[in-house]
């Protein structure tokens, strides 16, 4: 059964933050540099974590701690030294990519509760001036089920923090395991979901995804509730959430970030495994009121409901692309543009847990993205889930999809994407 051994691998994985990374069994060289340091000796300036200079992105609490997938941390400095100090609720050991400008990630654990010295004389491109101005200092957090708790920032006494206008647009993607880079080499940062965001530039981002979690509301491989409703709440079903927050999570509040141009949901491959029971009339219920829902927060938003792959098979003497729920999305998708929908749209409240009638006509917001035939059987890793080449292909057909149907423009134009991609011939004089 297709899927079957997520559940397993979620579980334990939970538990051993210092996995090691593999590549085709091929153990990959993590011994990123200790970033640690005793801040005796440094002269800093120091900013509470809800200095305004400070844009958090994505999803974190009123704790500062992060959730979701690759949540992120942005801001302008000047001089050369920034460094920040973890909280008592990081995970220890959570795997940070942090980068100043144009230039490429750069990689370090995390230590609980101490100070980390992130950029210094020694970091690579500290010396150069513009074009970007002032320099920009990026973190993201790049395991799903992983957070880090920021306690404060400093840069160098005498310099400062300097606060960064948001990029004009912003796109969110609502996903499972597939859209949070479970399984990709560097998880979140090597998901498509961070590679459609990320690569189409200048765009604002947040990844409402996790491993395991059902469309339907429910229990799925161990995620004590679904999208349908942890979607509207900060934190996200991991074991971190429940034991901080039990049932009672911070709601979310959807003033603190830009409200998204586009929204991309890719959901139901974990309720269309049999070991979780969620019917089909069920899954379609629960996933209209989740695009209802999105639609009454959200008015404005394009909403690009993906198709779910869900796998190859090898049929006869060649292999076949799977589906899941292939009636089901594509009715989803008819319903929000059929002339009855649109005269008078129906809303969802998550609060009262109802939905009701706009009494507005609107114009048609939902699309359908057709995944068949982007990526191949070899595409998806022993563990179910694309390789970091199948989140390549995906996030390149989105963006390109993106680009076509919304008349986009591409603004990334040179810095890196995807990290650690960089792999060719270097034999080719044979
Ligand atoms: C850093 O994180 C990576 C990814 O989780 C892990 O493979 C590695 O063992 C960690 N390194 C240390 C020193 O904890
Ligand atoms: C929601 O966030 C906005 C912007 O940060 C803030 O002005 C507002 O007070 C917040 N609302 C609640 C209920 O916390
Ligand atoms: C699945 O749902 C049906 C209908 O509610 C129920 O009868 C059955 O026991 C459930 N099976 C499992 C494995 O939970
Ligand atoms: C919300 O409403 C739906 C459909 O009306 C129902 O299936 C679900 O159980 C409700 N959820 C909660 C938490 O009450
Ligand atoms: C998706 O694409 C495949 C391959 O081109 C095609 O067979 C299928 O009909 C498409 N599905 C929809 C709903 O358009």
């Amino acid at each position: 059964m297709r899927f079957t051994s997520i559940c397993s691998l979620i579980l334990t994985c939970v538990c051993c933050v210092s996995a090691t990374i593999f590549q085709n069994s091929q153990e990959r060289i993590t011994n990123y540099p200790n970033t640690v340091i005793d801040t005796v000796g440094y002269q800093f300036q120091k900013y509470s974590p809800d200095a305004p200079e400070l844009s958090y992105k994505g999803r974190w609490d009123s704790k500062h701690l992060s959730w979701w997938s690759a949540p992120g941390l942005k801001f302008g400095f000047t001089g050369k030294q920034v460094a920040i100090t973890f909280g008592l609720l990081t995970t220890d050991k959570t795997l940070i990519a942090y980068r100043i400008d144009g230039q490429d990630w750069q990689l370090t654990n995390v230590t609980t509760g101490a100070t980390h010295l992130l950029v210094s004389p020694s970091t690579p491109g500290i010396d150069l001036t513009g074009p970007i101005s002032p320099s920009t200092f990026e973190m993201r957090v790049t395991n799903w089920a992983y957070g880090v708790q920021i306690d404060s920032v400093y840069v160098t006494k005498g310099d400062k923090l300097i606060e960064l206008p948001n990029f004009g647009r912003s796109i969110e993607i609502i996903g499972d395991s597939l859209s949070s880079g479970y399984s990709a080499t560097l998880e979140g940062v090597s998901s498509y979901a961070y590679g459609l965001a990320a690569g189409l530039g200048d765009t604002e981002y947040s990844i409402t995804a996790y491993p395991g979690i059902c469309a339907f509301d429910k229990v799925c491989w161990g995620n004590r509730r679904g999208m349908f409703y942890q979607w509207w709440y900060t934190s996200d079903v991991s074991p971190r959430a429940s034991e901080i927050y039990g049932d009672k999570p911070e709601r979310w509040n959807f003033s603190k970030n830009a409200a998204p141009d586009i929204v991309v949901v890719n959901l139901g491959t974990n309720d269309a495994n049999a070991a979780n029971n969620v019917t089909s009339e069920g899954y379609v219920a629960q996933y209209t009121m989740l695009v209802q829902g999105v639609h009454a927060v959200w008015p404005k938003a394009q909403i690009i409901l993906i198709s779910l792959w869900n796998g190859f098979d090898a049929v006869g003497n060649t292999y076949a692309q799977g589906s899941a729920w292939k009636s089901e999305i594509y009715s989803i998708y008819e319903y929000f543009n059929s002339p009855s929908y649109l005269e008078n749209p129906v809303l969802y409240d998550p609060v009262k847990n109802v939905t009701y009638n706009a009494n507005e006509p609107s114009s048609p917001f939902v699309h359908y993205f057709n995944t068949t035939g982007i990526m191949q059987h070899n595409d998806i890793g022993p563990k179910w889930h694309p390789t970091d080449v199948g989140n390549i292909k995906l996030a390149s057909h989105l963006i390109q999809y993106i680009k076509m149907k919304f008349n986009w423009i591409l603004y990334s134009t040179g810095p890196e994407v995807y990290h650690q991609t960089l792999y060719w011939n270097d034999q080719d004089t044979y």
